[in-house]
Protein backbone atom coordinates (compact mmCIF):
# COMPACT_ATOMS: atom_id res chain seq x y z
CA UNK A 1 0.00 0.00 0.00
CA UNK A 2 1.30 3.24 -1.26
CA UNK A 3 0.49 5.62 2.09
CA UNK A 4 2.28 8.62 0.94
CA UNK A 5 0.30 8.52 -2.10
CA UNK A 6 -3.66 7.73 -0.50
CA UNK A 7 -2.69 10.46 2.36
CA UNK A 8 -1.59 13.05 -0.36
CA UNK A 9 -4.79 12.27 -2.46
CA UNK A 10 -7.15 12.44 0.69
CA UNK A 11 -5.81 15.98 1.55
CA UNK A 12 -5.84 17.27 -1.86
CA UNK A 13 -9.48 16.59 -1.82
CA UNK A 14 -10.43 18.55 1.31
CA UNK A 15 -7.76 21.60 0.45
CA UNK A 16 -9.56 24.41 1.37
CA UNK A 17 -12.25 26.17 0.13
CA UNK A 18 -13.17 23.01 -1.81
CA UNK A 19 -15.46 20.07 -1.68
CA UNK A 20 -17.24 17.22 -3.34
CA UNK A 21 -20.02 16.73 -5.65
CA UNK A 22 -21.44 13.76 -5.29
CA UNK A 23 -23.37 13.17 -8.52
CA UNK A 24 -23.22 9.39 -8.01
CA UNK A 25 -26.62 8.89 -8.24
CA UNK A 26 -27.89 5.42 -9.18
CA UNK A 27 -30.27 5.21 -12.29
CA UNK A 28 -33.40 4.98 -9.74
CA UNK A 29 -32.29 7.62 -7.97
CA UNK A 30 -31.41 9.89 -10.59
CA UNK A 31 -34.65 9.19 -11.95
CA UNK A 32 -36.45 9.75 -8.73
CA UNK A 33 -34.75 13.46 -9.15
CA UNK A 34 -35.97 13.60 -13.05
CA UNK A 35 -39.59 12.72 -11.88
CA UNK A 36 -39.68 16.09 -9.99
CA UNK A 37 -39.26 17.86 -12.94
CA UNK A 38 -41.36 15.45 -15.34
CA UNK A 39 -38.30 14.69 -17.16
CA UNK A 40 -38.01 10.61 -19.06
CA UNK A 41 -34.85 9.10 -16.98
CA UNK A 42 -33.04 7.97 -20.16
CA UNK A 43 -29.74 7.46 -20.85
CA UNK A 44 -29.06 10.47 -23.08
CA UNK A 45 -31.00 12.87 -20.73
CA UNK A 46 -28.37 11.37 -17.72
CA UNK A 47 -25.75 12.19 -19.99
CA UNK A 48 -26.86 15.85 -20.33
CA UNK A 49 -27.56 16.46 -17.37
CA UNK A 50 -24.33 15.69 -16.18
CA UNK A 51 -22.34 17.55 -18.96
CA UNK A 52 -23.96 20.47 -17.65
CA UNK A 53 -22.99 19.97 -14.32
CA UNK A 54 -19.02 18.99 -15.07
CA UNK A 55 -18.94 21.78 -17.68
CA UNK A 56 -19.98 24.61 -15.45
CA UNK A 57 -16.92 27.63 -15.77
CA UNK A 58 -15.33 27.67 -13.09
CA UNK A 59 -16.28 24.82 -11.22
CA UNK A 60 -12.88 23.86 -10.39
CA UNK A 61 -12.56 26.98 -7.72
CA UNK A 62 -14.73 25.43 -5.22
CA UNK A 63 -14.70 21.53 -6.42
CA UNK A 64 -11.97 19.52 -5.92
CA UNK A 65 -13.75 15.96 -7.05
CA UNK A 66 -16.64 14.42 -8.23
CA UNK A 67 -17.82 11.41 -7.66
CA UNK A 68 -19.04 9.50 -10.60
CA UNK A 69 -22.09 6.44 -11.54
CA UNK A 70 -20.63 3.70 -13.35
CA UNK A 71 -22.66 4.40 -16.48
CA UNK A 72 -21.26 7.98 -15.69
CA UNK A 73 -17.49 7.59 -15.62
CA UNK A 74 -17.65 5.56 -19.38
CA UNK A 75 -19.66 9.08 -20.70
CA UNK A 76 -18.21 11.90 -22.96
CA UNK A 77 -18.99 15.30 -23.21
CA UNK A 78 -20.49 17.76 -25.64
CA UNK A 79 -17.18 19.01 -25.66
CA UNK A 80 -15.88 16.07 -27.93
CA UNK A 81 -13.87 14.49 -24.93
CA UNK A 82 -14.67 11.97 -22.03
CA UNK A 83 -16.44 13.53 -18.92
CA UNK A 84 -12.96 11.94 -16.91
CA UNK A 85 -10.69 13.70 -19.41
CA UNK A 86 -13.03 17.48 -18.99
CA UNK A 87 -12.86 16.79 -15.40
CA UNK A 88 -8.89 16.03 -15.48
CA UNK A 89 -8.41 19.38 -17.24
CA UNK A 90 -10.16 20.94 -14.42
CA UNK A 91 -7.83 19.22 -12.09
CA UNK A 92 -10.88 18.39 -10.06
CA UNK A 93 -10.17 14.57 -9.37
CA UNK A 94 -12.50 11.91 -10.44
CA UNK A 95 -14.43 9.60 -8.00
CA UNK A 96 -16.39 6.59 -8.54
CA UNK A 97 -19.02 4.68 -6.34
CA UNK A 98 -18.50 1.48 -6.17
CA UNK A 99 -20.85 -0.44 -4.05
CA UNK A 100 -23.61 -2.17 -5.49
CA UNK A 101 -26.48 -0.45 -2.99
CA UNK A 102 -28.24 -1.23 0.28
CA UNK A 103 -30.12 -4.20 -0.09
CA UNK A 104 -32.78 -5.64 2.89
CA UNK A 105 -30.92 -7.27 5.58
CA UNK A 106 -32.35 -11.16 6.27
CA UNK A 107 -33.76 -11.02 9.65
CA UNK A 108 -34.09 -7.49 10.06
CA UNK A 109 -36.45 -6.42 7.54
CA UNK A 110 -36.24 -2.57 8.04
CA UNK A 111 -32.93 -2.41 7.91
CA UNK A 112 -29.99 -2.37 5.07
CA UNK A 113 -27.18 -3.97 3.95
CA UNK A 114 -25.14 -2.59 1.44
CA UNK A 115 -23.63 -5.08 -1.19
CA UNK A 116 -20.73 -4.87 -3.70
CA UNK A 117 -18.10 -6.72 -2.10
CA UNK A 118 -17.58 -9.56 -4.86
CA UNK A 119 -16.05 -8.13 -7.90
CA UNK A 120 -14.72 -5.65 -6.23
CA UNK A 121 -11.47 -5.85 -6.82
CA UNK A 122 -11.78 -6.37 -10.48
CA UNK A 123 -14.02 -3.63 -10.80
CA UNK A 124 -11.47 -1.37 -8.89
CA UNK A 125 -8.63 -2.41 -11.45
CA UNK A 126 -11.23 -1.37 -14.15
CA UNK A 127 -11.89 2.26 -12.28
CA UNK A 128 -8.46 2.75 -11.97
CA UNK A 129 -7.41 2.47 -15.69
CA UNK A 130 -10.35 5.27 -16.66
CA UNK A 131 -8.71 7.30 -14.71
CA UNK A 132 -10.50 7.48 -11.14
CA UNK A 133 -8.50 8.83 -8.45
CA UNK A 134 -10.90 7.79 -4.83
CA UNK A 135 -14.01 5.85 -4.09
CA UNK A 136 -17.16 5.63 -2.35
CA UNK A 137 -19.07 2.98 -0.57
CA UNK A 138 -22.20 3.97 1.19
CA UNK A 139 -24.03 2.07 4.10
CA UNK A 140 -27.40 2.95 5.37
CA UNK A 141 -28.20 3.21 9.12
CA UNK A 142 -31.87 3.64 9.93
CA UNK A 143 -33.25 4.73 13.35
CA UNK A 144 -37.00 3.23 15.22
CA UNK A 145 -38.41 1.02 17.27
CA UNK A 146 -35.72 -1.22 18.15
CA UNK A 147 -32.93 -0.73 15.61
CA UNK A 148 -30.79 0.27 14.66
CA UNK A 149 -29.90 -3.61 15.74
CA UNK A 150 -26.13 -4.13 16.31
CA UNK A 151 -26.25 -6.51 13.80
CA UNK A 152 -26.70 -3.81 11.61
CA UNK A 153 -24.12 -2.10 13.17
CA UNK A 154 -21.31 -4.62 12.57
CA UNK A 155 -22.03 -6.03 9.26
CA UNK A 156 -22.33 -2.60 7.82
CA UNK A 157 -18.62 -1.41 9.57
CA UNK A 158 -17.14 -5.05 8.48
CA UNK A 159 -18.16 -4.31 4.72
CA UNK A 160 -17.12 -0.88 4.72
CA UNK A 161 -13.64 -1.52 6.39
CA UNK A 162 -13.30 -4.61 3.70
CA UNK A 163 -14.08 -2.59 0.85
CA UNK A 164 -11.93 0.34 2.19
CA UNK A 165 -9.04 -2.11 2.66
CA UNK A 166 -9.09 -3.38 -0.61
CA UNK A 167 -9.23 0.00 -2.46
CA UNK A 168 -6.60 1.45 -0.79
CA UNK A 169 -4.54 -1.58 -1.89
CA UNK A 170 -5.24 -0.38 -5.74
CA UNK A 171 -3.55 3.09 -4.41
CA UNK A 172 -7.36 4.76 -4.79
CA UNK A 173 -8.82 7.03 -1.24
CA UNK A 174 -12.01 5.75 0.07
CA UNK A 175 -14.73 7.60 1.51
CA UNK A 176 -16.14 5.94 4.09
CA UNK A 177 -20.06 6.75 4.39
CA UNK A 178 -21.74 5.35 7.01
CA UNK A 179 -25.00 7.52 6.73
CA UNK A 180 -27.47 7.33 9.48
CA UNK A 181 -30.63 8.37 7.94
CA UNK A 182 -32.84 11.49 9.16
CA UNK A 183 -35.81 10.03 8.79
CA UNK A 184 -38.17 9.22 11.64
CA UNK A 185 -39.58 11.22 14.94
CA UNK A 186 -36.26 10.92 17.22
CA UNK A 187 -34.46 13.92 18.78
CA UNK A 188 -31.19 14.98 18.52
CA UNK A 189 -30.05 13.05 21.45
CA UNK A 190 -30.53 9.95 19.65
CA UNK A 191 -29.42 10.68 16.57
CA UNK A 192 -26.32 11.61 18.86
CA UNK A 193 -26.41 8.35 20.51
CA UNK A 194 -26.53 6.30 17.15
CA UNK A 195 -24.33 8.17 15.19
CA UNK A 196 -21.11 7.94 18.37
CA UNK A 197 -22.18 4.09 18.56
CA UNK A 198 -21.95 3.65 14.68
CA UNK A 199 -18.53 5.61 14.59
CA UNK A 200 -16.92 3.79 17.24
CA UNK A 201 -17.94 0.47 16.04
CA UNK A 202 -16.59 1.92 11.63
CA UNK A 203 -13.05 2.98 13.69
CA UNK A 204 -12.54 -0.66 15.26
CA UNK A 205 -13.31 -2.38 12.14
CA UNK A 206 -11.38 -0.27 9.98
CA UNK A 207 -8.00 -0.92 12.46
CA UNK A 208 -8.59 -4.28 12.83
CA UNK A 209 -8.97 -4.60 8.98
CA UNK A 210 -5.40 -2.33 8.78
CA UNK A 211 -7.22 0.17 6.99
CA UNK A 212 -4.60 3.56 6.55
CA UNK A 213 -6.44 6.01 8.62
CA UNK A 214 -4.56 8.30 6.76
CA UNK A 215 -5.85 7.94 3.31
CA UNK A 216 -9.46 7.70 3.57
CA UNK A 217 -12.14 10.11 4.02
CA UNK A 218 -15.37 9.82 6.25
CA UNK A 219 -18.59 10.87 5.23
CA UNK A 220 -21.15 10.98 8.02
CA UNK A 221 -24.12 12.45 8.58
CA UNK A 222 -24.57 15.47 10.99
CA UNK A 223 -26.03 14.93 14.35
CA UNK A 224 -29.54 16.75 13.68
CA UNK A 225 -33.42 15.99 14.87
CA UNK A 226 -35.10 13.35 12.84
CA UNK A 227 -37.57 15.18 10.51
CA UNK A 228 -40.45 14.43 11.79
CA UNK A 229 -39.74 15.36 14.72
CA UNK A 230 -41.33 18.08 16.82
CA UNK A 231 -38.99 19.98 18.34
CA UNK A 232 -36.49 20.96 15.88
CA UNK A 233 -32.79 21.17 17.18
CA UNK A 234 -31.18 25.04 16.24
CA UNK A 235 -28.37 25.08 13.69
CA UNK A 236 -26.09 26.23 17.16
CA UNK A 237 -26.86 22.83 18.87
CA UNK A 238 -26.26 20.76 15.15
CA UNK A 239 -22.89 22.36 14.95
CA UNK A 240 -21.48 21.96 18.30
CA UNK A 241 -22.87 18.18 18.53
CA UNK A 242 -21.91 17.06 15.40
CA UNK A 243 -18.14 18.74 16.37
CA UNK A 244 -18.50 16.91 19.72
CA UNK A 245 -19.67 13.38 18.42
CA UNK A 246 -16.49 13.60 15.84
CA UNK A 247 -13.79 14.59 17.88
CA UNK A 248 -14.92 12.19 20.39
CA UNK A 249 -15.16 9.24 18.07
CA UNK A 250 -12.64 9.93 14.95
CA UNK A 251 -9.21 9.38 15.36
CA UNK A 252 -7.45 12.31 14.61
CA UNK A 253 -4.98 10.57 11.77
CA UNK A 254 -8.04 10.85 9.27
CA UNK A 255 -7.35 14.01 7.19
CA UNK A 256 -11.23 15.20 6.53
CA UNK A 257 -14.74 14.79 7.30
CA UNK A 258 -16.96 15.94 3.95
CA UNK A 259 -20.69 15.64 4.94
CA UNK A 260 -23.76 14.25 3.31
CA UNK A 261 -26.22 16.65 2.90
CA UNK A 262 -29.06 13.56 3.57
CA UNK A 263 -31.91 15.84 2.28
CA UNK A 264 -31.20 19.25 4.91
CA UNK A 265 -32.40 22.08 2.93
CA UNK A 266 -29.77 23.88 0.82
CA UNK A 267 -29.42 26.60 3.16
CA UNK A 268 -29.62 24.78 6.28
CA UNK A 269 -26.73 22.17 4.91
CA UNK A 270 -24.37 25.05 4.01
CA UNK A 271 -25.06 26.38 7.30
CA UNK A 272 -24.59 23.62 9.68
CA UNK A 273 -21.20 23.43 8.00
CA UNK A 274 -20.10 27.23 8.38
CA UNK A 275 -21.40 27.05 11.95
CA UNK A 276 -18.70 23.77 12.92
CA UNK A 277 -16.05 25.61 11.01
CA UNK A 278 -16.30 28.15 13.23
CA UNK A 279 -14.45 25.75 15.63
CA UNK A 280 -11.22 26.21 16.67
CA UNK A 281 -8.30 23.42 16.41
CA UNK A 282 -9.92 20.83 14.90
CA UNK A 283 -8.16 18.08 14.09
CA UNK A 284 -9.28 17.07 11.16
CA UNK A 285 -10.43 19.55 7.90
CA UNK A 286 -14.48 19.68 8.01
CA UNK A 287 -15.94 19.79 3.90
CA UNK A 288 -18.95 18.60 1.89
CA UNK A 289 -19.81 16.08 0.06
CA UNK A 290 -23.25 16.85 -0.79
CA UNK A 291 -25.45 15.51 -3.72
CA UNK A 292 -28.87 16.98 -3.38
CA UNK A 293 -27.81 20.80 -1.55
CA UNK A 294 -25.55 21.29 -4.53
CA UNK A 295 -27.90 20.18 -7.04
CA UNK A 296 -31.31 20.85 -6.30
CA UNK A 297 -31.47 24.40 -7.67
CA UNK A 298 -29.53 23.38 -10.49
CA UNK A 299 -31.73 20.62 -11.49
CA UNK A 300 -35.20 22.33 -11.00
CA UNK A 301 -33.56 25.47 -12.70
CA UNK A 302 -32.75 23.08 -15.81
CA UNK A 303 -36.08 21.22 -16.46
CA UNK A 304 -34.36 19.15 -18.89
CA UNK A 305 -34.33 22.28 -21.33
CA UNK A 306 -30.62 23.49 -23.63
CA UNK A 307 -32.10 27.02 -22.60
CA UNK A 308 -32.03 26.68 -19.17
CA UNK A 309 -28.50 25.24 -19.17
CA UNK A 310 -26.74 28.57 -17.99
CA UNK A 311 -29.57 29.01 -15.20
CA UNK A 312 -28.70 25.83 -14.07
CA UNK A 313 -25.25 25.89 -14.22
CA UNK A 314 -25.18 28.96 -12.18
CA UNK A 315 -27.25 27.56 -9.63
CA UNK A 316 -24.10 25.40 -9.28
CA UNK A 317 -21.31 27.39 -9.51
CA UNK A 318 -23.77 29.75 -6.15
CA UNK A 319 -24.19 26.64 -3.91
CA UNK A 320 -20.37 25.94 -4.46
CA UNK A 321 -19.65 28.90 -3.44
CA UNK A 322 -21.65 29.43 -1.00
CA UNK A 323 -20.44 25.82 0.43
CA UNK A 324 -16.68 26.61 0.00
CA UNK A 325 -17.24 29.89 1.99
CA UNK A 326 -18.32 28.04 4.52
CA UNK A 327 -15.76 25.40 4.84
CA UNK A 328 -13.89 28.64 5.85
CA UNK A 329 -16.35 30.03 8.50
CA UNK A 330 -17.14 32.96 5.87
CA UNK A 331 -20.61 32.05 5.08
CA UNK A 332 -23.88 33.99 5.95
CA UNK A 333 -27.11 33.87 5.28
CA UNK A 334 -27.64 37.27 3.38
CA UNK A 335 -25.30 35.88 0.68
CA UNK A 336 -28.48 33.57 -0.05
CA UNK A 337 -30.24 36.75 -1.73
CA UNK A 338 -27.06 38.56 -3.43
CA UNK A 339 -26.65 37.06 -6.80
CA UNK A 340 -22.86 36.16 -6.27
P1 LIG B 1 -26.84 13.80 -0.34
O1 LIG B 1 -25.94 14.99 -0.08
O2 LIG B 1 -27.95 14.09 -1.28
O3 LIG B 1 -27.24 13.11 0.91
O4 LIG B 1 -25.96 12.76 -1.16
C1 LIG B 1 -24.69 12.50 -0.78
C2 LIG B 1 -24.35 11.13 -1.15
O5 LIG B 1 -23.44 10.91 -1.91
C3 LIG B 1 -25.11 10.03 -0.54
O6 LIG B 1 -24.44 8.83 -0.76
Amino acid sequence: MDKEKLNIIAKKLVEEPKGILAADESTGTIGKRFDQINLESNIENRRKYRDLLFSTAQLEKYISGVILFDETIRQDSDQNTSFVNLLKKKKIAVGIKVDLGAKTLIGSEKEKITEGLDGLSSRIENYNELGAEFTKWRAVITIGDNIPSKKCIYLNSIYLSSYARIVQSYGLVPIVEPEVLMDGNHDINKCLDVTSEVLQVLFQELKKQDVYLGGILLKPNMVISGNECESQADPETVAELTVKCLTDNVPSEVPGIVFLSGGQSNELATEHLNLMNKFNNLPFKLSFSYGRALQHPAISSWLGKDSNIKLAQDALYKRSELNSLATLGKYNLSLEENSI
